[in-house]
C-alpha cells in the first residue's frame, strides 16, 4: 500500500523538541507545508526573527536548517486553530512537567497542556486528522486523548498515534538526521504509514520500527530510564573511586570495553540534568507504583536519589576542601547548562550545587557562555548581588577569576578545556582550588600553574 503523504502538518509547542523536529521535516520534505505553532507569542516572534543567532532554542546547526526552509514551507505562528483546521497530521509537542501539587504531586506527569491541545485539536480540525503524540507522556495517555477526540463534531475524524522523540540536546539536528530509530506506535496501519511516508525521506525503512501504541509510550520512558541508571551508576563508581583510589575513566574504559556494554553513557560527572531523565524516571515510578509494582517503582527511583546525593556531595565537598567554610569566599561557576551546546537549564545539577553553595554564605561568579543571567536569576530565585550568599554573571573568566578561591567546573564547554591555566591561576587568591566536576579540565595544567585539584572519580 502506498500511503498517503500528509500535505500539511501542524505542531503544537515551539520548544526544544517541536522547533527542531519540524524543521527538519521541513527541510527533508519539501512537498510538506509545517506550521508550528504556540501560545507563547514572545517565543514565536524569536523563532520568526531575521537574526539567527536569536532563535529560542540553541542547537548546532539550527540555524542553517531554519534559514533554507523558513518562509518556504516552515512557518511559525501563534494562529493555532488556524494551522490545526489546514492540517491533516497535528503533532502534539507541549510540555509535560512533573505535577508539583495534588495527586502524584513530584511524581506524576502534568497533562493539563497535553489534554488542552487535544481539546483544541477536537474544535479546530476539520476532515480526517492525523494526531501525534510527540511528547513523553505516561503510558496509556493516549487513551485521554482519544477520548476528547471522541467528543469532535460529526464529520470530524482522528487517528491517534505515539511518536516520541529521542533526540539530545546540543546534538538535536544530527540526531534528527540520522536518528537510531524511529519510533511508531498505533493502531490504525494508514495513520502509521502516512506518518512512516514522512520519516521515509531520510530515515532507511529498518530503522522505522512499528510497534503498539502502548510499547511506543513505553519505550520512550525505558529508554530515558536506562541512560539516566549509567549515568547515576557511573556515578556511584566514582565516589568509590575516589575513596579507594581508583580512577573512574579507567574503570569507565575497562568496562567500556565489554562490547555487552558499551563505551557510550559512561561519563561520570555532577549528575544528569535535562528536561527529561528526572521527570520521566520519577513519572515511571508513579506508574509502577499505581500497578502495585513497589520494588520495581523503588528500584529506579534510587537512581534518581543517587543523583540528588552526588549534586549534595559536590557541594559538601567544595565546602571541607576551602577549610570547612565558604562564607563570604568568591567562587566561580564554569558552566550552568546541564550539559555543553546547549542553553537549557532545567534540571541542571548546577543549579542545585549553586543553591547548596549560597546557602553555605558563598558569593558565586557564575560563567556560560549560552544561558543568560535572567535565566540563572529564575533558577536560583535571587537577583544578582554581592557579598555573601549572593551570585552574579561574570563577563569574563578574568573578572570571575580575581580575587576567587575556588573554580568549578560543572558544565563540559569546549572552551573550558582550552584554559590558559597559568594566567587564571595568578589571579586567584592563594591556596586556589579547581573542583572539576566534569573531568575535562586540562589538570596537568592547572597543576602546574599551582592550583590544587579534585577531579570527580579521581582516588
Ligand atoms: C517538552 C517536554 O519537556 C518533553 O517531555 C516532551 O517530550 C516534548 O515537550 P520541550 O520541547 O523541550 O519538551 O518543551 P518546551 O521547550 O517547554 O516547549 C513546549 C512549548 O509548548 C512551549 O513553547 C509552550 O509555550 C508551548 N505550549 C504549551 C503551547 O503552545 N500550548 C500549550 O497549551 C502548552
Ligand atoms: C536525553 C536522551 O539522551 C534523549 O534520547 C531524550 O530524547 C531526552 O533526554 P538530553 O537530556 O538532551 O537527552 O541529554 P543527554 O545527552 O542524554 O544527557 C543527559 C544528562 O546526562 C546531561 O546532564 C549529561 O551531562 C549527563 N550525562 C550524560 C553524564 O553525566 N554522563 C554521560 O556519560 C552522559
Amino acid at each position: 500500500m502506498a500511503a498517503q503523504l500528509p500535505r500539511r502538518i501542524c505542531c503544537i509547542g515551539a520548544g526544544y523538541v517541536g522547533g527542531p523536529t519540524m524543521a527538519v521535516i521541513a527541510d527533508r520534505c519539501p512537498q510538506i507545508d509545517v506550521t508550528v505553532v504556540d501560545l507563547n507569542a514572545e517565543r514565536i516572534a524569536l523563532w520568526n526573527h531575521d537574526d539567527l543567532s536569536r532563535l529560542p532554542v540553541y542547537e548546532p546547526g539550527l540555524d542553517a536548517v531554519v534559514a533554507r526552509c523558513r518562509g518556504r514551507n516552515l512557518h511559525f505562528s501563534t494562529a493555532v486553530e488556524e494551522a490545526i483546521a489546514a492540517a491533516d497530521m497535528v503533532f502534539l509537542s507541549v510540555n509535560t512537567p512533573t505535577k508539583t501539587r495534588g495527586l502524584g504531586a513530584g511524581q506524576a506527569s502534568d497533562l493539563k497542556w497535553i489534554e488542552a491541545s487535544a481539546r483544541t485539536v477536537a474544535k479546530a480540525a476539520r476532515g480526517h486528522t492525523i494526531v501525534v503524540e510527540k511528547s513523553t507522556l505516561p503510558v496509556r495517555t493516549a487513551e485521554a486523548v482519544k477520548a476528547i477526540l471522541g467528543c469532535a463534531e460529526p464529520g470530524q475524524s482522528f487517528a491517534v498515534l505515539s511518536n516520541p522523540e529521542f533526540l539530545a540536546e546540543g546534538t538535536a539536528v544530527a540526531d534528527l538526521e540520522a536518528p537510531d530509530r524511529v519510533l511508531i506506535g498505533g493502531e490504525d496501519p494508514e495513520a502509521i504509514e502516512a506518518l512512516a511516508a514522512i520519516y521515509a525521506h531520510w530515515v532507511p525503512q529498518q530503522r522505522i520500527l512499528r510497534t503498539n501504541i502502548w510499547s511506543s509510550e513505553l519505550g520512550k520512558l525505558a529508554a530515558n530510564a536506562f541512560l539516566a541508571q549509567r549515568v547515576s551508576s557511573i556515578n556511584s563508581i566514582a565516589a568509590f573511586c575516589e575513596a579507594s583510589g581508583a580512577d573512574v575513566n579507567e574503570v569507565a574504559r575497562a568496562i567500556g570495553s565489554d562490547s555487552r556494554i558499551g563505551p557510550k553513557f559512561l561519563k561520570a560527572g555532577p549528575g544528569f540534568g535535562g528536561s527529561c531523565f528526572q521527570k520521566d524516571i520519577l513519572n515511571l515510578v508513579y506508574l509502577c507504583r499505581h500497578y502495585g509494582l513497589q520494588e520495581v517503582a523503588g528500584y529506579w527511583e534510587q537512581v534518581v536519589s543517587l543523583n540528588s546525593w552526588q549534586q549534595h556531595r559536590i557541594a559538601r565537598l567544595v565546602v571541607q576542601r576551602l577549610f570547612g567554610t565558604v562564607t563570604g569566599k568568591r567562587l566561580v561557576l564554569l558552566g550552568f547548562a546541564f550539559k555543553a551546546d546547549t542553553n537549557d537549564t532545567r534540571a541542571s545539577p548546577a543549579i542545585q550545587i549553586a543553591r547548596d553553595l549560597i546557602e553555605e554564605g558563598a558569593h558565586l561568579q557564575i560563567l556560560d557562555p549560552k544561558v543568560s543571567p535572567a535565566q540563572i536569576e529564575a533558577d536560583l530565585g535571587q537577583p544578582p548581588g554581592q557579598g555573601e550568599a549572593s551570585w552574579a554573571p561574570c563577563a569574563s573568566l578574568e573578572q570571575g577569576a580575581t580575587g576567587a578561591d575556588a573554580l568549578l567546573l560543572l558544565t563540559e564547554w569546549q572552551q573550558f578545556s582550552r584554559i590558559d591555566w597559568a594566567a587564571t591561576a595568578a589571579l586567584m587568591r592563594r591556596p586556589a582550588w579547581l573542583f572539576d566536576a566534569r573531568g575535562s579540565a586540562d589538570q596537568q595544567a592547572a597543576r602546574a600553574a599551582g592550583l590544587n585539584v579534585w577531579r570527580v572519580g579521581e582516588g
